[in-house]
């Protein structure tokens, strides 16, 4: 989504060989112009599948299966990262290990909400290890729903994330794929020159 990756080299900061900070329009304000808009583009690359819900894990997920959620005009379901008090019903849940925290938490989902009879899109702001994808894959195959795909917005391809769902046999697309990054310039998949990012650490 070249919008997109224009908006990473504008505003993106590049904190090191895997951290790209992108919270001035992304994951901590957010351009909403530029989230529906990723709704739309997602829309339109899984166009043809029968999606029920779009499925997000809190936080930075929510944004964006919001905006897809609008642009398919189906309910987002966001996995919560901790149990409340207030979902008393039957979850289902998945452990994920967290390499930023380094801890192991587990996800959960209200049974109402997910079943046999939907059809579901994963949408998240990041793949990076897969750890939280892997995590719902996992509860989307245990509520016997079908899953049609996982949409990232910025994929960092030289984490091991993709390889981990497409071995797990998901369709995986993501509108802005960096195979290299370093303080300084950054490569994306398909127009793959070098580009300079403002640093700004
Ligand atoms: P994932 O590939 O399935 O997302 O899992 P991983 O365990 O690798 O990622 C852990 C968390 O770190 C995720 O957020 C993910 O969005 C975030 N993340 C990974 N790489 C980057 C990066 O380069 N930049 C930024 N800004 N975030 C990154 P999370 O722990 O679920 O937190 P949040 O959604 O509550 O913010």
């Amino acid at each position: 989504m070249r919008a997109l990756e224009e908006r990473i080299r504008r505003e993106g900061l590049i904190l090191s060989d895997t951290v790209l900070k992108v919270d001035s329009f992304l994951n901590h304000q957010v351009d909403t112009a530029l989230a529906l808009e990723i709704g739309q583009e997602f829309k339109r690359i899984f166009a043809g599948k029968p999606i029920t819900k779009v499925l997000t894990i809190e936080a930075s997920g929510i944004q964006f299966a919001m905006a897809t959620g609008i642009a398919l005009d189906v309910p987002f379901i966001y996995a919560k990262k901790k149990k409340a008090v207030t979902l008393a019903e039957q979850v289902y849940t998945a452990p994920v290990h967290s390499f930023t925290r380094q801890e192991t938490y587990q996800v959960s989902i209200s049974q109402k909400y997910l079943g046999p009879d939907d059809n579901v899109l994963i949408v998240d702001d990041f793949l990076a290890t897969g750890a939280a994808l892997v995590g719902l894959v996992n509860i989307v195959r245990e509520s016997g729903a079908t899953l049609s795909g996982v949409g990232c917005v910025i994929e960092k391809g030289f984490q091991e994330g993709r390889g981990l769902l497409e071995e797990m046999g998901v369709e995986v697309h993501s509108l802005a794929r960096i195979t290299k990054m370093s303080p300084g310039e950054i490569h994306f998949a398909e127009a793959d020159s070098p580009a300079a990012i403002k640093e700004k650490v």
